[in-house]
């Protein structure tokens, strides 16, 4: 009797960046795909701009049809049709109250019983307003669950700068909202072959037995951008590298890599595991960090002119359980360098018995590169081809360009965005999962901070300072050589 029926989605934050580069596209494209139905779906901007619906509307235009190919403005006009811009501050009552109004308005002539509906609030917002964004929601915006109705939040990070402004915001959230309306995003787990790592890990005979310390010499999990922080120079001068990438989006990756197998796929099984390995990595030691900062990082007004933070970072974590003791995690991630890039690189230990003598042309490793490119090989040794017997490093090769040439890849944002319409958690990252990805990181931060320790100058276009390349030689890595 009370059917679930109608859906809003409610961006706040409408006039901004991360609305207009990512959350409207995204929903644009789950539109374009079925996924969001006309008769079904409203989506309601608000933020504090004056603006018009169609003053929106033509601003999403604007970005879409510029990335979209022809052809498609008339799904983009039907599309922004189904727009409406409500104008408020972030602790406005008369705002929410106004935007309250407005979704019911649209529920009822939807034939929505009220309380019915599904209410999905997609907070593209600066943190420092959640809490009073959420505190409103909770007064005026929501709906009621025991009529079959729900109410979901999606934020998106910074989650805090450390522990401890982590665990308030935390805290301050979970009083307004349960865990489960809570959708954290950390949009690396929306990449494909993010989501394909538990795929190749658990579902494949030959990586079980060999993905462990007994086979496995070092992992490196390696973000590379050859662009500065442009344009944002100010908020990443309070943040820096490692609570910009490092802290998140590779130590999520990391878990999945080093996690355990889920006792299922169900989200809290999987999520249960990824705090497991988490809780298992030991303190970060001082000499396996190196940190950079780029020439030119403070010519940015934006940025303090004594600025200590890190452009660019290495950092080794080690797991202490039975599965990796002694071998270490390389996360490396930097702004401004040679090319732009993010991969796993699993390198195996050398075979013993060097029969053709073939051990300095490298090692085997497989790689998964997650963009750009998306692809998955493995490094090997082969015969060299032709009438020598002698040998070289070849690849098995799935790029996945040629081998799935019709298929289109989803982007991060629009796969996320899908999960939180089905209630699907599995992607999200859990409360007390980013409380212990904050135990890591959060001493080596303060020390930073304090300007313990100092980034090393590395110019932009190169690979990062030196000092990185000799950490990785340290902990292990050897250069493979390709022909
Ligand atoms: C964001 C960071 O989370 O991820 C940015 O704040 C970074 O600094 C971006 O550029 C990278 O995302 P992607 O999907 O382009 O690798």
């Amino acid at each position: 009797k009370h059917e679930v029926k109608c859906l809003s989605i409610i961006v706040l934050g409408a006039s901004g960046d991360l609305a207009k580069k990512k959350t409207f596209p995204a929903l644009f494209h789950l539109f374009q795909q079925g996924f969001l139905q006309e008769n079904d779906v409203h989506i309601f901007g608000y933020a504090r701009t004056k603006l018009s619906d169609d003053d929106l509307r033509e601003r999403i235009r604007g970005y879409l049809s510029h990335k979209s190919s022809s052809g498609q403005t008339e799904v983009l006009s039907r599309f922004l049709q189904l727009i409406k811009y409500v104008s408020g501050s972030y602790d406005s009552e008369d705002g929410f109250q106004l935007l309250n109004k407005e979704i019911s308005e649209h529920e009822i002539s939807k034939n929505s019983q009220p309380g019915t509906s599904r209410r999905l609030f997609y907070l593209a917002l600066p943190p420092s307003v959640y809490p009073s964004v959420c505190r409103m929601i909770r007064r005026y915006c929501m709906n009621q669950s025991d009529l079959g109705g729900w109410t979901r939040i999606v934020v998106e990070k910074p989650f805090g700068k450390d522990l401890k402004s982590a665990e308030d915001l935390s805290a301050q959230l979970g009083e307004l909202f349960d865990e489960q309306q809570l959708y954290r995003i950390d949009h690396y787990l929306g990449k494909e072959l993010v989501q394909n790592l538990l795929v190749v890990r658990f579902a494949n005979r030959f990586f079980l037995p060999l993905w462990n310390r007994d086979n496995i010499d070092n992992i490196q999990i390696v973000f590379r951008e050859d662009f500065g922080t442009e344009g944002r120079g100010g908020y990443f001068d309070e943040y820096g590298i490692i609570r910009d990438i490092i802290q998140n989006h590779l130590l999520q990756v990391l878990c999945l890599v080093a996690m355990e197998k889920p006792v299922s796929l169900k989200p809290e099984h999987i999520r249960d595991e990824k705090v497991k390995v988490l809780q298992s990595v030991l303190p970060i030691k001082l000499e396996e960090v190196v940190l950079g900062q780029y020439e030119g990082y403070k010519d940015d007004p934006t940025v303090s002119d004594s600025s200590n933070t890190p452009t660019f970072a290495t950092v080794i974590l080690r797991i202490d359980n039975e599965r990796w003791e002694g071998v270490p995690f390389i996360l490396k991630a930097g702004k401004a360098l040679n090319s732009r890039k993010a991969e796993i690189r699993v390198q195996f230990k050398d075979v013993p018995g060097d029969i053709f003598k073939c051990k300095k042309q490298g090692r085997n490793e497989l790689v998964i590169r997650l963009q750009p490119s998306e692809a998955m090989y493995m490094k090997l040794t082969v015969k060299k081809p032709g009438l020598e017997m002698s040998t070289i490093q070849s690849e098995l090769d799935l790029s996945y360009g040629l081998r799935y040439q019709n298929v289109k890849i989803p982007e991060a944002y629009e796969r996320l965005i899908l999960d939180t319409i089905r209630g699907d958690q599995q992607h999200f990252v859990r409360r007390d999962e980013l409380r212990v990805a904050w135990e890591i990181f959060t001493p080596l931060l303060h020390r930073i901070d304090a300007g313990q320790l100092k980034p090393i100058s590395y110019k932009p276009g190169s690979r990062g300072p030196a000092e990185a390349d000799e950490l990785l030689a340290k902990a292990g890595y050897v250069q493979t050589h390709g022909y």
